[in-house]
């Protein structure tokens, strides 16, 4: 079967497209001065990777529960409506639930492959466009990675609109410092926390390396959107500087109060406005909101768009104790792990060829 006959919801459209109006820029100083710009490249050039060989694919998912996570991250778990129901209705809601969030890894991965390939045309310095091309080549992994785990759910749902919408307001934007912005700040912010989740509660060792491999590339991702950012904002007048806080609190908003996981309760049949409410009431999620946001408070912070209002909006939205987070450490920490799934790998490899000799 066909990847694109899986959809649990039909696809309206097997394209979307986001009309674009900027500059096709080319830098002729060439300059590689900036040592923390051209490190951040060596280092993705150094950390390439494949998805088809890093990970150990022949390792199966759990038909109850995929990624077999604790019961507790799934939303609905202590709802009525969802404890009466019989063990394979509820293997059948895990499945779906599951894959509906990794398609969203997924289908955020290609918006990221979008705007990383839009920033290596826009932006006007040799050595950006040096490190976002690394980048360009490690969304497609991540691509490909999402849909090899999705394949072996044998089901994936469409970008939900929250999230179309914010990756539309991203790459509409004419100016080159909004996908950074949009996409290296917010999004892929975002991104770490939720795949850090995955990561880290996954039992199911698959899923879990997946998340790993692609946190230890998106820590870079994250890192050139500060070190660029953190250069041009302070020559911005306050008044360019307080639109892109305008841009930036609208999107922090919509993150923590549309994803809400609608197109899910549809396709599955269930009271979509009770789950919803659910969603928004339950303590669980309310933390889950708000860890979203450790990764991209302390970015916000760095690249100096911390005037009283964005100081006011997080604030409001419980997440202000994140700015001093130290992004450096969690980054080190993140590498630490990948390494750790590759020393497992080559621990099981080498003790399968160790006992296929002894029995030779
Ligand atoms: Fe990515
Ligand atoms: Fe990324």
């Amino acid at each position: 079967m066909k990847f694109q006959d899986t959809y649990g919801i039909a696809l309206k459209d097997s394209n979307w497209t986001i009309p674009q109006n900027f500059d096709a820029c080319f830098d002729w100083k060439y300059d590689d001065s900036r040592k923390a710009m051209m490190g951040l490249y060596q280092k993705g050039k150094e950390y390439q990777w494949d998805a088809t060989t890093r990970i150990d694919w022949s390792q199966e998912l759990d038909p109850e529960n995929p990624q077999q996570l604790p019961e507790e991250m799934l939303p609905i778990w202590d709802m009525p409506l969802y404890q009466k129901m019989s063990p394979k209705e509820k293997a059948n809601i895990r499945l779906h639930q599951q894959a509906f969030g990794l398609s969203q890894f997924m289908q955020g991965e290609q918006g990221a492959l979008i705007c990383a390939a839009k920033i290596v045309t826009q932006v006007p310095d040799m050595d950006a466009k040096f490190y976002a091309s690394t980048q360009v080549i490690d969304e497609a992994r991540h691509v490909e990675a999402y849909k090899m785990l999705l394949e072996k759910f044998g089901v994936v749902y469409p970008m939900t609109k929250p999230l179309a919408e914010l990756i539309d307001q991203t790459l509409r934007d004419s100016r080159w410092d909004f996908t950074y912005l949009g996409m290296q700040v917010v999004i892929e912010g975002l991104a770490l926390a939720a795949f850090q989740q995955m990561r880290d509660y996954a039992q199911n060792p698959l899923a879990a390396s997946v998340n790993a491999y692609v946190m230890q590339d998106e820590a870079r991702h994250v890192a050139f959107g500060r070190l660029t950012l953190r250069d041009y904002y302070p020559q911005l007048t306050e008044a360019e500087r307080s639109e892109r806080e305008e841009f930036l609190i609208d999107a922090c908003w919509h993150m923590r109060d549309r994803f809400d996981n609608r197109e899910l309760w549809e396709a599955l049949d269930l009271p979509v406005e009770a789950c919803m409410q659910h969603m928004a009431d339950s303590g669980a999620m309310s933390n889950f909101r708000s860890f979203l946001f450790t990764r991209i408070v302390p970015i916000v912070k760095d690249i100096g768009l911390w005037s009283p209002k964005v100081r006011e909006a997080y604030a409001k939205m419980g997440v202000l104790n994140y700015a001093d987070t130290d992004v450096e450490a969690l980054q080190q920490s993140d590498d630490q792990i990948a390494k750790d799934f590759d020393a497992r790998r080559k621990y099981v490899d080498d003790t399968i060829k160790a006992g296929a000799k002894a029995a030779e």
